[in-house]
């Protein structure tokens, strides 16, 4: 479903995808709970995002007789943001294994809040490629902002941006940087504190996934 006021978002209102996102989100669920979680709710989300991708035919022969059946035109890059990006990705790959993976690791300095790039190894030809910039928080929007940037450098320009848990202010900044990309996520929350978390949220998603907190 579109959100009201951003056409290029949309919200993945699933029960099941809520509800796996509601057990997430408490504070008593625990790491490999967690990390599962995680994985799940990106895979269900995978499956919505490639809803209207273009199929071409394919000949095979079933036990009985020649089929002409399907499979998917293009070729996916999956960009998943280190740290937490990981989380989603892995959970993604058991859904589309011939999908090609571009890392980027980019943490935000907790004073300024802004992004600090440290890793950028994304694959040869990701142009031709549909990429899929990956991250399960958008909160002031500063790490998704550099990731697009560093995919678009790379000649990417079908590009769309995967999350679990987004801010009004971080989707605000996303359109302001880079219009129109398309952002799906599972929940739009009411806003940011004043360091920058989500609220309500998650806390935070890297220590949640690696146990670091
Ligand atoms: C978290 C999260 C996003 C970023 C979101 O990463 O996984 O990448 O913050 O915040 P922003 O929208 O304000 O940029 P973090 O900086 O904690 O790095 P980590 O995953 O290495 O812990
Ligand atoms: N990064 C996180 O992991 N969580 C937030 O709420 C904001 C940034």
């Amino acid at each position: 479903m579109a959100e009201r006021g951003w056409p290029n978002v949309t919200v993945v209102n699933h029960p099941v995808v809520q509800e796996r996102l509601t057990i997430a989100r408490d504070k008593h669920t625990r790491v490999e709970q967690f990390r599962r979680l995680i994985g799940q709710i990106a895979r269900l989300m995978a499956f919505e995002l490639t809803r209207d991708y273009p199929s071409e035919p394919l000949e095979i022969e079933t036990p009985m007789e020649p089929f002409v059946g399907s499979r998917l035109q293009r070729q996916l890059t999956l960009v998943p943001i280190l740290r937490a990006g990981l989380g989603m990705s892995d959970g993604i790959m058991e859904l589309l294994p011939s999908a090609r993976v571009g890392h980027l690791g980019i943490y935000r300095d907790e004073e300024s809040l802004k992004p600090i790039i440290y890793y950028n190894k994304l694959p040869p030809g990701i142009a031709e490629t549909d990429v899929i910039v990956i991250d399960p928080m958008l909160a002031t929007s500063g790490s998704l902002n550099e990731a697009i940037t560093a995919v678009k450098q790379a000649g990417a320009t079908n590009i769309r941006v995967m999350c679990l848990v987004a801010s009004p202010e971080g989707i605000e900044a996303l359109n302001a940087c880079h219009p129109g990309i398309p952002v799906i996520t599972a929940a739009v929350d009411a806003g940011l504190d004043h360091r920058g978390y989500i609220l309500p949220g998650l806390g935070d998603a890297g220590d949640r996934l690696f146990g670091t907190s």
